[in-house]
């Protein structure tokens, strides 16, 4: 498949080497008003959002009505294939150059999750903390809540662009990470990074394994090896979620735990459980955001120890600094490759997800920890 944003585009008319290629970005830039595109902290952008905001909130009011009366937690991701669409959803967003993805993601990390800025609204708001500061609390809160030592085997579900692993490594000398991913460009780049002596990838602490977690050989994930497994945001691109923990128990020595992050609602919004009844489905085909109480009713292949909310500001605010650096970096970003149209499925993108947290000051959709030991 071939992604909207992938499109060649034809306001290029002369190669990036050329004298004249410089004023051609500044032409698309210039014209992006004119096509109704507007950038980050604009007028038109505010207003957007918040008329975004309050068809959401609506819906939101209209979900709290339902789900006490009519929903049957525990069922929907008990069923179907573990993941679907995954093909479709590397090809519509996760497969966008990494070159792309640094303008916008922390300069530490490369984190495509929540940022943890605090527990509360005005905490959130008011915190001085940078975007890279934030993914750093994040991870210590993923050390702290899974209960690491330091020395444990890892294995991390959906590693992105090596983001976790990139902590865990640097933080804890004898902790050795398993990554996988389905992303070409993921892999890509991580591989650059195992040969880079400047990354901690390269410790010869991290195994990278290429492929989708539904389909990859029992043999491949290892029985009984783990001490940890992880997932960060990924739960949301996963449909049989007993399947998943089921697969993960058998990676698990006794005694091992499964901690999860992702984005999670604190009541079910019937139609966010569907994403091609929403507009992110563009973005993520077979995404979905699962109510917290859903995974909590898994307890057939691990004991669920605990787990946490976590208000959406928290995101709303990761995204709202990932919108202004994309801002700030549109000359490096606008290219051949990126046209007016690559422009605006991004700033839909980002207002899109971000208003998604905001509604009832984060209380309604945020992201949820899990605590699972192998009995
Ligand atoms: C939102 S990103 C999170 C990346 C990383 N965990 C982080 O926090 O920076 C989701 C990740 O899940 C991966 N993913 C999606 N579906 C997957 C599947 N079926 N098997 C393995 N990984 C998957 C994507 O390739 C991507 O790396």
């Amino acid at each position: 498949m071939k992604s909207s944003t992938k499109r060649k585009s034809e306001e290029f008319l002369f190669p990036e080497n050329s004298p004249e290629y410089s004023e051609q970005v500044s032409l698309v830039i210039e014209k992006l008003k004119g096509a109704g595109i507007f950038p980050y902290g604009s007028a038109e952008i505010k207003d957007f959002e918040k008329r975004l905001e309050l068809a959401l909130l609506r819906s939101y009011r209209q979900a709290l009505r339902v789900d006490a009366k009519e929903f049957e937690f525990g069922k929907l991701s008990k069923e179907g294939p573990i993941a679907e669409e995954t093909e479709k959803l590397m090809a519509s967003h996760y497969d966008e150059r990494a070159e792309f993805f640094c303008n916008f993601l922390d300069q530490s990390f490369m984190a495509y999750s929540m940022a943890y800025y605090g527990s509360e609204p005005d905490v959130i708001a008011s915190s001085k903390a940078s975007l890279e500061e934030a993914q750093t609390n994040k991870f210590e809160l993923f050390c702290k809540r899974a209960q690491l030592k330091g020395n444990e085997k890892v294995f991390n579900l959906g590693c992105g662009f090596g983001s976790l692993e990139k902590f865990l490594l640097a933080k804890y000398p004898e902790m050795t990470v398993t990554g996988i991913t389905p992303s070409a460009v993921q892999v890509k780049y991580l591989k650059e990074q195992m040969n880079n002596s400047d990354s901690v990838l390269s410790s010869g602490r991290f195994k990278l394994l290429e492929g989708n977690f539904a389909s990859v050989s029992s043999e491949t994930l290892g029985k009984e090896y783990y001490d940890a497994v992880f997932s960060v945001g990924v739960l949301e691109h996963i449909k049989n979620v007993k399947l998943t923990l089921e697969r993960m128990e058998k990676m698990l020595k006794p005694g091992g735990v499964s901690f999860h992050h992702l984005i999670a609602s604190y009541h079910a919004i019937p139609r966010f459980l569907d994403s091609s009844k929403t507009k992110i489905d563009k973005y993520f085909p077979g995404g979905r955001v699962w109510p917290v109480a859903e995974l909590e009713s898994h307890d057939e292949h691990l004991e669920l120890e605990k787990s946490w909310y976590i208000n959406g500001r928290n995101y709303w605010r990761t995204l709202d600094e990932w919108h202004k650096r994309f801002w700030q970096n549109i000359d490096n970003i606008v290219g051949p490759e990126f046209g007016a149209d690559s422009v605006k499925h991004w700033n839909d993108y980002f207002c899109l997800c971000k208003i998604v947290f905001s509604p009832m000051n984060g209380e309604m959709v945020g992201n949820a920890h899990y605590l699972f030991r192998k009995k």
